[in-house]
């Protein structure tokens, strides 16, 4: 059915009205597939009854609403793993995946025509096509066998999707003064925290075939309190992830700023043994952003005293607070404070004094691990004592391959993401000439589901 009406648009695709937005689209004569992809999802057909149905394949994905998760399912659901239990995961996997992506497609098509046809956005595009093709195209997973296939198109589009981040802000910073930039931005962050939430049930898959696979794995054994279980860590130290993002970011910053720049010290207070489940790439990510925006901050701004070079420069704070529901992380630094002509643009992917130069930074980062594990590459920090799924030994290696001064204008409204996606929060308070507090919010029970929708905090 797909592929007739993709054969009957491509002949007729020249000039057409915008089916979804209901305004006028000029479609090109079709040179390239996604754009006649295109214009084949649209296709509606009135039913016998006079109501309208959807006759594309994506429409059909597009109507099937996203099942989200919480921390605690993730966790209860995996605690003791059964092969019927891994075949359902399995299962969850291969119609979710496509379900979510199809609503990325979809959104992307409601984007006005210029901004979908620009080339970053659109490779973009067709890999998300590409990959909603592969995974709407599997049938039922019933055994072992049918897992391991799925888990290596799984593995094959984790990595083919690194590319995804640089190529969609590229994308919408030349598409900055083409569209709303509100619009833009929660084009964005909806389609960053969807990727999230893929790469998560995608990830927490592997992980459990992983330890299903394992040699030392009883089926239906219960795992311990200080456990993985796939990718959620079960009691993740909000102490522990502080001072091994603290150490990664001061190393990164010695060998950016050289051994005779004086580094500030990370002093850790407050509720010194809060825990709670999270996936620690995530947390560790947005910690270690805030970390690297503040030590680099009281470093340069450090670097302007006339005793530079004898003098300690001031700490960074970071105050811990366990409350019933929530961890939250105040992290205080005085480096001087946002600039007053940033600050309108601090969580925005698609504008800013700095655009121009974030472009030009992002073309150099071809590839980019969001959620650090992505890379999997190993880390020099020693995280064994964690027992932690292959994965996570990486976790802090895009934190420390790039240096703090090669800003992509990123790490901020990408934290936020990332915060909101397990229904938590970040803000900045700015104390101009003086410094920043960052107040992260974390949910402590991990009972909240999974933010898919962006809120309207963005907007501020
Ligand atoms: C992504 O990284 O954007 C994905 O959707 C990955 C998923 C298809 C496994």
């Amino acid at each position: 059915m797909f592929s007739t009406a993709l054969r009957k648009t491509s002949k007729r695709c020249r000039l057409s009205r915008g089916a979804v937005l209901g305004r006028a689209v000029i479609i090109p004569e079709c040179t390239s597939p996604p754009v006649c992809q295109r214009r084949a999802h649209q296709q509606s057909r009135r039913a016998s009854n006079g109501t309208w149905r959807p006759v594309s394949v994506l429409d059909e994905w597009v109507a099937r609403e996203a099942r989200p998760i919480s921390l605690r399912q993730l966790m209860v659901f995996g605690r003791s793993l059964t092969e019927s239990r891994l075949i359902s995961s399995a299962n969850y996997v291969r119609t979710e995946l496509p379900a979510r992506i199809a609503h990325r497609l979809r959104d992307m098509q409601q984007l006005p025509y210029v901004v979908v046809t620009n080339p970053h956005i659109n490779e973009v595009y067709d890999l998300y096509y590409n990959a909603f093709d592969q995974f709407r195209k599997l049938k039922e997973i019933k055994t072992l066998e049918d897992n391991e296939k799925l888990c290596d198109i799984i593995r094959h589009n984790l990595k083919g999707h690194l590319t995804v981040i640089p190529k969609l802000a590229m994308g919408i910073l030349e598409c900055g003064g083409l569209m709303d930039p509100q619009d833009l931005d929660k084009f964005m962050n909806t389609i960053l925290r969807s990727r999230i939430s893929r790469r998560v049930i995608a990830e927490q898959h592997l992980s459990l075939t992983e330890t299903f696979n394992s040699p030392y794995f009883s089926p239906g054994a219960k795992l311990s309190e200080s456990d993985f279980i796939g990718e959620v860590f079960i009691k993740c130290s909000a102490r522990d992830v502080i001072t091994r993002c603290a150490k990664a970011v001061t190393a990164l910053a010695r060998s950016t700023n050289g051994p005779d720049v004086p580094i500030p010290e990370v002093n850790i207070v407050g509720h010194l043994d809060a825990s709670f489940p999270y996936i620690l790439s995530h947390i560790e990510y947005i910690v270690g952003e805030l970390l690297r925006n503040s030590v680099q901050a009281v470093i340069e701004r450090h670097q302007k005293q006339p005793d530079a070079m004898s003098s300690v420069p001031p700490p960074v704070e970071v105050t811990i607070c366990e409350a019933q529901e929530h961890v939250i992380f105040r992290i205080s630094d005085r480096g001087g404070g946002i600039p007053r002509a940033e600050l309108p643009y601090l969580w925005s992917f698609s504008k800013g004094p700095q655009s121009a130069k974030r472009l030009e930074n992002l073309g150099q980062v071809p590839r980019m691990a969001a959620t650090m594990q992505e890379l999997h590459v190993e880390d020099e920090l020693g995280r064994a004592d964690l027992k932690a799924p292959a994965a996570y030994q990486s976790s802090l290696s895009s934190l420390t391959s790039r240096p703090p001064n090669l800003r992509l204008g990123m790490g901020l409204p990408l934290s936020r993401v990332y915060a909101e996606y397990w229904a938590g929060s970040l803000h900045l308070h700015s104390l101009e000439g003086y410094g920043v507090d960052a107040f992260l919010q974390i949910s402590r029970l991990g009972n909240k589901n999974e933010q898919l929708v962006t809120r309207a905090s963005m907007d501020s």
